[in-house]
């Protein structure tokens, strides 16, 4: 540790916080927590965020995630750890300061359970800002096959990369 008198002191940092929104909660979003909290821990930085993942429907409460997405993460060493819960627009405003849905259509059912519009928004969002050409939505694999699940994969990696670098930029 440094403690020359004429450094300034680090800027106070409060924790941040993600929360990432599908349909089922067993595909998309789970992979996106999966992904973002392995670049957390590559950065050393897990103390600093709160993450986690819900789903617009109900039908897969308690359910780990889907064998598929479980397959895909592991080829890349992702171990995902969550179970699946609905949406809670009354606590989850409070607890996180982002709601990224996957898609379009999760962003609209998340602004008509009550979310604040404001903190609500498309996680392809970020990558979208450094490329106009980017791709905005991450569709839905549940009723395809394996090769859905691997360009889904593709495009939550380069979407966590994206997030996790404008969250340090801006606190
Ligand atoms: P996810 O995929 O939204 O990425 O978790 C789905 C999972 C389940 C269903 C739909 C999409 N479902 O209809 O049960």
């Amino acid at each position: 540790m440094t403690t020359g008198r004429d450094e300034p002191a680090p800027p106070a940092r409060g924790r941040r916080s993600v929360l990432f929104v599908c349909l089922g909660n067993i595909c998309r979003s789970p992979l996106a927590q999966g992904i973002f909290e392995h670049l957390l821990e590559e950065r050393g930085i897990t103390g600093d965020f709160t993450v986690a993942s819900c789903g617009i429907g109900h039908w897969h409460i308690g359910s780990p995630p889907d064998p598929r997405t479980v397959a895909v993460a592991d080829q890349h060493g992702i171990r995902l750890r969550s179970r699946a819960r609905q949406i809670d627009a009354a606590g989850d405003p409070a607890r996180y300061e982002l709601i990224l849905g996957m898609d379009s259509r999760n962003v609209a059912s998340l602004i008509r359970a009550g979310y604040p519009a404001d903190r609500v928004g498309l996680f392809l969002g970020y990558l979208a800002a450094d490329d106009p050409a980017a791709p905005r939505e991450v569709p839905d694999p549940y009723d395809g096959d394996r090769d859905g699940f691997v360009r889904v994969h593709g495009l939550v990696r380069a979407g966590a990369e994206a997030l996790l670098d404008e969250m340090l930029r801006t606190p």
